[in-house]
């Protein structure tokens, strides 16, 4: 009887506590050890405002099951109170109707103020803010285990020729040297680092932000192409199909010597206790150390009908665009902080040279927005060149002439 009342005044104090704080699902695909870790970071200040985190984790790289699971939600009228949707992606929610203004909690706090217009712009809808950033992540990495490098005598390669060479030096010395996931999404990333390295930044822009039928189809592309597919043979056969994550863990155990992946890979050494500079490198993509190609990483908030639940979206913002979150949360994510102006101090050589080469390539025009993570163009694009470029690297025969004329026909999508 005693332990009956007892559990009854238990209920009936944590409904009491339930009916003021706010629940607040969060519909995010960050499940690898790194990524992991960094959205912990973010329950658990959101926790301190009160609200409780009711967790909604799709797994799979770059957020294609998440957004397959959220239009289900979003459809049947039931969305999430906020989820993580980046870039061009974000107007076309907007368009749909189903967001939410956090135009007063970006007043309050400023945020005008503290993003650089080409991040603040993205986030609004119609001139107000619908979403907060909480990173960037640069795309055109080469990550290294440079005791491998060693073993076959070779240094980090800055250009394709030296890569390729490296490649060879290493195979010879029994040890892989590329290690891949053959996914849709990481093979364009994998791609689009090989077309800013071999066709440089105004190749890049042209094709994929300005979508120019004569770039998508030149002689450039035929040749970043060719490029892309001489990396296949320094892969294994297993690589189909394989997450990013496990791919980095090739490089960390030393099963193979180097990995093309944005920084998020990095929050995977650091998960595994691994010293930048020592135990892994990170190095520009060959031919890329004067580009940058971006992807920054927001949450959009859904119009939601509950009182307490609107509390928690704008806590919530809060919380994402604060400092502290900003520091604590990128320190485990791999990435830089969104906000301008901080303290980069606690941040590895890595995180040092993204935010000092940020700043160096927005003032040269040599920023740019990565298409593999949805940062250039609509999703039906996006979706039709991610098509083209697997089907390329699948098919052994398949030719890089026809294939750039794919990727023209893939732009006029929408
Ligand atoms: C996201 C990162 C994430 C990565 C792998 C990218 O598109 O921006 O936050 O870690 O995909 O899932």
């Amino acid at each position: 009887m005693q332990a009956v009342r007892m559990s009854m005044g238990v209920a009936v104090l944590s409904m009491a506590f339930a009916a003021n704080a706010a629940d607040v699902e969060v519909l995010h695909w960050w499940t690898s050890g790194g990524e992991a870790k960094a959205a912990g970071e973010l329950k658990k200040m959101l926790e301190t405002k009160g609200d409780k985190w009711k967790d909604f984790a799709v797994a799979g790289g770059a957020g294609e099951n998440a957004m397959t699971a959220l239009k289900a939600r979003v459809v049947s009228g039931n969305p999430p109170a906020a989820a993580q949707i980046k870039g061009p992606a974000i107007q076309e929610w907007g368009a749909e109707g189903v967001l939410a203004s956090i135009d007063d909690v970006a007043k309050k706090d400023g945020w005008d103020k503290v993003l650089p217009p080409a991040v603040s712009n993205v986030m609004k809808y119609k001139g107000q803010y619908v979403a907060a950033p909480v990173n960037v992540h640069r795309v055109n990495w080469l990550w290294v285990n440079p005791l491998l490098l060693k073993k076959a005598n070779v240094k980090a390669p800055t250009t394709w020729d030296e890569f390729f060479k490296a490649a060879d030096a290493l195979k010879k010395a029994g040890i892989q040297p590329v290690a891949y996931g053959g996914q849709p999404w990481q093979d364009a990333t994998v791609f689009e680092t090989v077309a800013l390295g071999v066709g440089g930044a105004d190749f890049y822009k042209k094709a994929f932000v300005q979508l120019d039928q004569a770039t998508l189809k030149g002689p450039t592309m035929v040749k970043v192409l060719e490029t892309y597919k001489r990396i296949k043979p320094y892969t294994d056969k297993a690589s189909a199909g394989r997450e990013w994550n496990l791919v980095t863990s090739m490089v960390i155990n030393g099963t193979a010597a180097m990995q093309f992946m944005g920084d998020w890979a990095k929050g995977e050494f650091l998960a595994a206790g691994k010293v930048p500079g020592k135990d892994f490198l990170c190095v520009p993509a060959p031919g890329t150390a004067n580009a940058y190609t971006f992807n920054i990483d927001s949450f959009v908030m859904f119009k939601l009908p509950n009182k307490d639940a609107v509390k928690g979206q704008k806590d919530l913002a809060e919380t994402l665009m604060s400092p502290q979150f900003q520091e604590l949360f990128n320190l485990n994510k791999g990435s830089i902080p969104a906000r301008m102006g901080m303290d980069m101090s606690k941040f590895d050589d890595c995180g040092k040279k993204s935010a000092e080469d940020f700043k160096a390539d927005a003032a040269k025009g040599t920023l740019l927005p990565s298409f593999a993570h949805g940062m250039a163009m609509y999703s039906a694009t996006q979706g039709a060149m991610y098509d083209v470029i697997s089907q390329f690297w699948n098919d052994d025969a398949a030719s890089a002439q026809k294939t750039a004329e794919k990727l023209a026909t893939a732009a006029k999508v929408r």
